[in-house]
């Protein structure tokens, strides 16, 4: 029996000292401490001897199971150090090397005319609502005063998906949605994509941006309009310069306007920006017209409201100078990348 533990601890040190993983160690430990371990058969087998000798050899067991634990736990921890280095030594940084560098995104120019017109107004207390790009010709001509016969209503200029059903040519389609679903008071500006039959040149694209804005609230007046849309031409040109607002035309206005901002290039002197005229066109405006508040039930004699539309294009070419509209759809990152 003693024979037998001073060989199994003979082994056990031979073995260790091949064991060449953390794993190896792990295996030996349970082939020598194991349930089914050489020792424990040993402890096991110790019931066939005398009270004496069980004394003696379970004395010696007991020794050579702390013996092998040791070695089992130096072994160990000096494969674990090994394996540390390993590690350190595979995964050696060289803080030397360059870099790969992270290819920022950059926001397109018509976002941010579109973040910027939201910011400026969103901290007058302006709401941003959106619509739908496929809408009804009833909101897109019908509830906004339109004429029948109105010729933007025509197939060349507008593309219908039913006789009832069209891409919308305008976002003040939005105005007939609010105002049929909310009442005052109404602050807001709508962004959004709008179509129009155009064939694709310098300054025209079947699909282009809009902002529209519209209030309506007791005792507004064409004086709330102005006030608000001179300080959106300063924001976006400059606060030197002057604002002005000629009659216009538009179905869903009385009266309607359009405003003109002193030229931002020339200061009013004239030059090729704003063709010699000193004065450069910027959006339609105008006072809700009564029979477009009808459409939300509203009481005309105490509501009134003003609205505007804002050609994003528009503002984006003639504040970054560029000449084609094309250059907006073309998504090349290297005329993107110049507007941050
Ligand atoms: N919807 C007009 C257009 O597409 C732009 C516009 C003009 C909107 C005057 C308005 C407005 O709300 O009051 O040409």
């Amino acid at each position: 029996m003693t024979e037998k533990l001073k060989t199994i601890l003979e082994q056990a040190g031979e073995e260790l000292a091949k064991a060449g993983s953390l794993a190896d160690a792990e295996a030996l430990r349970v082939k020598l401490l194991g349930k089914k371990g050489q020792l424990t058969e040993i402890l096991r087998s110790m019931k066939d001897y005398s009270p004496e000798e069980r004394k003696t050899l379970g004395q010696a067991a007991n020794e050579a199971r702390a013996k092998i634990e040791t070695m089992i736990a130096e072994r160990t921890a000096e494969l674990k150090k090994l394996a540390q280095e390993a590690r350190f030594k595979a995964e050696t940084l060289d803080v030397t090397e360059p870099g790969v560098s992270a290819v920022p995104g950059y926001k397109h120019l018509i976002s941010l005319v579109i973040d910027d017109t939201i910011d400026f107004f969103s901290s007058m207390g302006y709401t941003i609502a959106e619509g739908p790009e496929i809408d009804t010709v009833h909101n897109n001509f019908d509830a906004l005063n339109a004429d029948p016969n109105h010729p933007s209503r025509d197939m060349t200029d507008t593309f219908y998906i039913t006789d009832k059903v069209l891409l919308r040519t305008q976002t003040s389609d939005v105005q007939a949605r609010v105002i049929a679903a909310q009442q005052p008071p109404i602050r807001l500006i709508s962004p959004g994509r709008v179509f129009r039959c155009d064939t694709p040149d310098a300054t025209h694209s079947p699909m282009f941006h809009q902002i529209e804005g519209l209030v309506v609230d007791e005792g507004i007046t064409m004086a709330d309009l102005k006030g608000v849309l001179d300080k959106y031409a300063k924001h976006l040109f400059g606060s030197h310069l002057a604002t002005k607002f000629r009659p216009h035309h538009f179905p869903f206005t009385e009266p309607s306007a359009e405003m003109d901002v002193e030229c931002f290039k020339c200061g009013g002197k004239g030059c090729n920006i704003c063709k010699g005229s000193g004065w450069i066109e910027i959006l339609g405006c105008g006072m809700v017209h009564p029979n477009v508040l009808k459409f939300g039930d509203y009481d005309t004699e105490k509501y009134t409201g003003f609205a505007f539309g804002i050609g994003v294009e528009r503002i984006a070419m003639l504040k970054y100078g560029i000449d084609d509209m094309r250059l907006l759809y073309e998504n090349d990152i290297r005329f993107i990348s110049q507007f941050r």
